[in-house]
Parts: C-alpha cells; sequence; structure tokens
C-alpha cells in the first residue's frame, strides 16, 4: 500500500552519497570542520518539510560565561556541532526574560532575552552564524499564557476587578458567599486549581502555573500584540516559529462557567471525553481563525516564515492546525507515545501520513522533546509502567536495560528519519542520552513537583546540562573557568556519553545520527510517499521509499533475514555476515 503526501514543489538537489554498511558511519564530516549544510535552497519555501530540526534547550546547552546556566553565546559557540551533525535547523526554547517558574515557558517580555542568556545583540549574532553555516532558525512563541511579571500582568493586578488591564487576562469572580471558592472546578496541567486568588478578592486563571497567568485572546490588544512579535522575530532574520500549547488559546468563558467533573483534571486526556470542538479550554474551532491570521503575517516575508503547532490533540484534530493556510506543520506526539511494536507503529505511521495529505500538510516525528522521558530510556521501560513512578523511585524500580534502550532508540531513530516529512530531533538525543531519573528532590525545578504535592518528580531529568567533554567539572557544558556549576547536576556516566567521548568512533551514537543525516539528505526526493511492503515476519516493519530505498526495522525477539539489497546503514551490527538483521535493529537498503 502506498501512502502518499502532497509533494513538495521543491526537490532537494543533491544526489545519493552513501553510507557504510555497519552501525553507525567511519566517513562522518571531521568535527574541526563543520560540513556547510546543502542549501536545500535557502529561499525555498517548502525547506521545512523534509527537513531534520535540532531543539536547542537553552538554558541547558552550552554555557559562555560560566554562570552554570546555558545562554546564546554558548550556542553560537556550539553551532559547528549542529552543521557537523548535518541537521537543517535549530529551534530554541525560550530564550525571553524569565524568572523560570517553569524553565522560561513563563515569559515576562516576549520581544527581548534573558540578561543571564545574553542581549539581542547576541540573537542577532548567533542568527548570522546559523545561517553562515546553512542552518535555519526557530524560536518559541508561548501565546497561551505569560509570566505573572509580565508588564500586562503587573498592571492587571494594580487597575483593580472591570479594568481593561484585566480584560487582557481571564479574571473572574469566585463562587461561595464571599467568592471564595475558585470559578469553575478547572485543574492546572501541572496539578491542582487552575485558579488562583488575588489580594482584592478576584481570581485569575492558569492552565499552567500561577506564575502563568493564561491571556485572554477575545482581547484585540492581546492579538494585535502577538502580531507586533511575530513581526519582531521574523524582521530579525528567524526563519520559523514554534507555537506552545496552539490548542488552548480561545477558551469558552461564557458565564456561569462549564464545570468539567471528572474532565476537570486538564490536560489532552479531557479531549477524549467530549466531542470535538466541544472542551470549553482545548481545541476548539475558533483558535484556527487565529493562525490563518499569523500565516499572513508568516506569508509576508520571503521566503515565508514557517511555524509548527503544539497540539496534544488526536491526530485528525491536530493536522487542521497544520493546514496550508494556518502554521504548516503539528507536531504528531501519537508517535512518540506508540510502543516499539511493529503493528502498532505501522498503524501511527499510516494515519499519520493520511491525515497530513488531506490536510496538505506535511508529516512531523519526533521521540524525545524537553517535556517527556528521553527516547533511549524509555523505549526500554517494560510496558505497562507508569513513568511517574519510575521517576519518583530514582528509576530503579522497575530497573532499565540501559543497553536495550539505547539499542530500541537507535534502530527507533532511524526508523523515523527515513519516514516521509519533518523530523525534530532534541539535544542530546544524539548521545544516547539517557534520563537522568535519579536528580535529588532538593536540585529539581519543574513546577509539577511542587504542584503536585510531591508526587511528579516532572521533567528535569530530560534537562540536564549536556556534556561536551570527557571531563572537566561540567564536562565542557561551560566555557569560562568561572565556578559554573551547571543549573541541574550531570552525573558521573555522562563522562562516556561527552561529545569527545564519541567524535569520530566508529559505531558511537553520535556518528550514526551524523552519518544517517548526510544519507537521508542523498536519498531524499520530493516525492513524501511510502509503500509497505508485503510479507513483513511478525514484528517486522518493511517499506520501501522513492528511488529503491527501503527500510526494515525489527521490533520483535527474533532475528530475521535480510531482503537483497545494498546496505546502507544499519542502527546495531547485523548478524550472518549481513544477511540477518537482528532484534531491535533498523537497517537501510538499496533495493
Ligand atoms: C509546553 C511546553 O513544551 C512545556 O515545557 C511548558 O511547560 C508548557 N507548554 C507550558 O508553557
Amino acid at each position: 500500500m502506498t501512502v502518499r503526501p502532497t509533494p513538495s514543489h521543491n526537490p532537494p538537489a543533491e544526489p545519493a552519497t552513501t553510507g557504510p554498511a555497519t552501525a553507525g558511519s567511519t566517513d562522518a564530516p571531521a568535527p574541526t570542520e563543520p560540513a556547510i549544510t546543502p542549501d536545500l535552497s535557502s529561499r525555498d519555501p517548502n525547506w521545512w518539510r523534509q527537513a531534520v530540526i535540532y531543539q536547542v534547550y537553552p538554558r541547558s546547552f552550552a554555557d559562555a560565561d560560566g554562570d552554570g546556566l546555558g545562554d546564546l553565546r554558548g550556542l553560537t559557540r556550539r553551532l559547528a556541532h549542529l552543521a557537523t551533525l548535518g541537521v537543517d535547523a535549530v529551534w530554541l526554547s525560550p530564550f525571553y526574560p524569565s524568572e523560570l517558574a517553569d524553565g522560561g515557558y513563563d515569559v515576562a517580555d516576549y520581544r527581548d532575552v534573558d540578561p543571564r542568556l545574553g542581549t539581542l545583540e547576541d540573537f542577532d549574532v548567533m542568527v548570522a552564524e546559523a545561517h553562515r553555516l546553512g542552518l535555519k532558525v526557530l524560536v518559541d512563541l508561548v501565546p497561551n499564557h505569560s509570566s505573572h511579571q509580565h508588564v500586562w500582568f503587573q498592571e492587571a493586578l494594580r487597575a483593580g476587578p472591570g479594568s481593561p488591564a484585566r480584560d487582557r487576562y481571564v479574571f473572574r469572580d469566585g463562587r461561595g458567599r464571599g467568592g471564595e471558592l475558585p470559578p469553575s472546578d478547572w485543574h492546572s496541567v501541572f496539578g491542582g486549581s487552575a485558579w488562583q486568588r488575588v489580594p482584592d478578592g478576584q481570581w485569575y486563571l492558569h492552565l499552567f502555573a500561577p506564575e502563568q497567568p493564561d491571556l485572554n485572546w477575545d482581547n484585540e490588544e492581546v492579538r494585535d500584540d502577538f502580531r507586533t512579535t511575530l513581526r519582531f522575530w521574523a524582521d530579525r532574520g528567524v526563519d520559523g516559529f514554534r507555537v506552545d500549547v496552539a490548542h488552548a488559546l480561545t477558551k469558552d468563558l461564557t458565564e456561569p462557567l462549564r464545570d468539567l467533573g471528572d474532565l476537570a483534571a486538564g490536560g489532552d486526556e479531557a479531549l477524549e471525553g467530549m466531542a470535538p470542538g466541544e472542551h470549553p479550554l482545548y481545541d476548539r474551532d475558533e483558535v484556527h481563525e487565529i493562525y490563518r491570521d499569523w500565516r499572513k503575517i508568516l506569508d509576508s516575508y520571503s521566503p515565508p516564515r514557517m511555524a509548527v503547532a503544539e497540539a496534544w490533540v488526536p491526530g485528525e484534530r491536530r493536522v487542521l492546525y497544520a493546514r496550508p493556510d494556518e502554521l504548516g506543520q503539528a507536531f504528531n506526539f501519537e508517535y512518540l507515545r506508540t510502543p516499539w511494536d511493529a503493528e502498532e507503529l505501522r498503524e501511527v505511521i499510516t494515519s499519520a501520513l493520511e491525515q497530513a495529505r488531506a490536510a496538505g500538510a506535511s508529516a512531523t516525528w519526533v521521540l524525545s522533546n524537553h517535556d517527556v522521558i528521553r527516547h533511549a530510556t524509555r523505549l526500554a521501560l517494560p510496558p505497562g509502567t507508569d513513568p511517574d513512578a519510575w521517576l519518583l523511585s530514582g528509576g530503579r524500580e522497575p530497573a532499565v536495560d540501559a543497553a536495550l534502550g539505547l539499542r530500541r532508540a537507535r534502530a527507533s531513530t532511524l526508523l523515523m528519519l527515513a519516514l516521509p516529512g519533518c523530523a525534530y530531533l532534541y539535544q542530546g538525543e544524539e548521545l544516547g542520552l539517557p534520563e537522568v531519573a535519579d536528580l535529588p528532590a532538593d536540585v529539581l525545578r519543574d513546577p509539577i513537583w511542587e504542584q503536585t504535592g510531591h508526587a511528579r518528580k516532572g521533567r528535569d531529568g530530560c534537562r540536564v546540562p549536556l556534556p561536551w567533554t570527557r571531563g572537566g567539572a561540567d564536562f565542557g557544558f561551560g566555557f569560562a573557568s568561572a565556578d559554573g556549576t551547571p543549573w541541574l547536576p550531570q552525573p558521573e556516566w555522562f563522562s562516556e556519553l561527552s561529545v569527545e567521548a564519541q567524535d569520530g568512533v566508529d559505531g558511537s551514537a553520535l556518528e550514526l545520527y551524523r552519518a544517517a543525516l548526510r544519507v537521508r539528505r542523498g536519498l531524499l526526493s520530493a516525492d513524501e510517499s511510502l509503500t509497505w511492503l508485503d510479507g513483513a515476519a511478525p514484528g517486522v516493519l518493511h517499506f520501501s521509499r522513492p528511488g529503491g530505498w527501503q527500510v526494515v526495522a525489527n521490533t520483535g525477539p527474533t532475528p530475521v533475514p535480510l531482503p537483497t539489497g545494498r546496505t546502507l546503514l544499519a542502527s546495531g551490527p547485523l548478524d550472518g555476515g549481513g544477511t540477518v538483521l537482528p532484534p531491535d535493529t533498523t537497517v537501510w537498503l538499496k533495493a
């Protein structure tokens, strides 16, 4: 069966160069000399359709001034790593002024840089260097909520009930005789009530932390300000935007507010209990007007700026955000949530491609990000493991087979990179980093920890600063010699997973990623189709891509014979002199 999404208009031009026949690459570009990424044409309006985009969590990537917090100048100095890796673009999680109540997703000023991370000039230098290296730059836009330190919220607190300043947020009187009860039973995604009371007795809505008041998207001033923000960054040369919680901006706030009962606990699970468009908080039909409006702004640039929605909604609704007259792309989190199981993967891949095609969008794939347990660990957790309970046990119950996790992570990455569409990588996955599950309670920074009364540890374990070198107090995270204790402690075993330890090492995760991105670049064509091939053994995925590229992934427990063809790349050693595919291994073949 062939799944054929809408073809992109401008095919990448480079012919195939093939990789080695064994695990990883032996002839990756030298680390000191970044391969200047072949320009898929910097003016190609569709460059993002089949791109590989690398997420940087700036506070954990590289620290130029040695204060323990990653910064923009640190990123600029490490951009060569990304060019050598072979990605097309870098997406930066928020670097704006923020008290870091939610790792920067609490933005105090949408059009500036946090002084601890640099200046707007540092940002411009970073963009210029990225562009020089052939890398595009995406920034994160956080429109659902601001920080409570934003001037607007401070003004709203001072201005009092009924004021225009309060109308930029969602303020309501409470229930009960003295208004001492929250206006509705809605829960924050991070735990607890979604309402916080202010000294004059009113309550404000926060779908996330209390430090993140929700903005009122019925207010024209709010809409206008975000138009200004889009232009501000697009004028500075950014190539695209990742839109945070894209599905929550518009809400049904008609009085009386609708209690949600069992569905109040928030998050995307709540959507499953309701008809599409019916939930008062998420995925309302009217949210799409906002993105149609933004698309006009994004298209007023040359080339048009791309955008990707973070929308935790079911696939057929998710792709609506990715329509060509809206954002163009939406993260496909169903793929991330799918276990390492051929049958389930095939189903999710097939429906994601069909949904993308129907919407005229490109498909997206992601295995790790700053919100989930890293896939080198997740894929080794026994089915049914409760991730929160596992993290609370310090990653000990159940014990995780790290070698199995890494094998599966490598195999699933090679599978992902062979799928039609755009792949998103998360910093450190190219090193095969597992989750740091045993962070002690006193270092945790994720608001989830406090807001759930210590029932959930949260997401710090995937945000630990990267290891660049084998040695040094912070494994090369900081450049300066100052006492830069990283903002989250790094485990000793980071040494052997550092960039330095893997660079040029045949079979390392880093060399596998480099080889995969190089070989993929040579194999891609404008044709975004995939054909499932018949006769695959149980537990095995087998498909072809245009140009004779075949992919076989073995998710089962039994080795299987490989079809005939020249092996381009394998995620691990093959058996039988290269004729047998072991469990938890993916191979790319040229038929
Ligand atoms: C999604 C972001 O990825 C996450 O890190 C953040 O906590 C929430 N949105 C709230 O902004």
